[in-house]
């Protein structure tokens, strides 16, 4: 993505809480562009630590709302229950929870959202 203006704008992801999972590079590094140009509040996880930052900082400058990058390793639940956490310490909510990374299939992406998001008491808006 190279500007924003060429692109419809969706006012009601306006400071939506984002969650992508696998959200460094690939079609998960997309979705973070795409929602943080939309005003969306991202936070991103990634195990490429190094990835992470540098889209991070990429953003930082370009979109409305910079991304937050939150190294993890989503096969580590306490570490992906943490950075949940952080996220809903930092914005109060997740609107939207991407599941992109990985092929997991030990669960349902539904069942993820449940055990990671739900057990805070929240229901997300919608899970991908
Ligand atoms: N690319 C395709 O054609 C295609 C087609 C169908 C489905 N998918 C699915 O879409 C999703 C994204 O595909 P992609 O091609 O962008 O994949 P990708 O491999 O390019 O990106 C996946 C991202 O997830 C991260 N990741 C991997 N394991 C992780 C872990 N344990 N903890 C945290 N982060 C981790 C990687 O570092 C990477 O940034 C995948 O689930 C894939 O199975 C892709």
């Amino acid at each position: 993505m190279t500007t924003t203006s060429q692109y419809a704008t969706y006012p009601s992801l306006r400071d939506r809480v984002v969650i992508v999972t696998g959200g460094a590079s690939g079609i998960g590094a997309s979705m973070v562009e795409a929602f943080a140009h939309q005003g969306s509040r991202v936070a991103f996880l990634d195990i490429d630590a190094s990835t992470g930052e540098q889209l991070a900082a990429r953003l930082a400058g370009a979109a409305p709302i910079a991304p937050i990058f939150l190294p993890c390793d989503l096969t580590n639940t306490d570490a992906l229950h943490a950075a949940v956490q952080s996220t809903l310490a930092r914005y109060g909510t997740v609107d939207v929870l991407v599941n992109n990374a990985g092929n997991d299939a030990r669960q349902r992406s539904a069942e993820t959202c449940r055990k990671c998001l739900l057990g805070s008491r929240r229901r997300c808006l919608a899970n991908v």
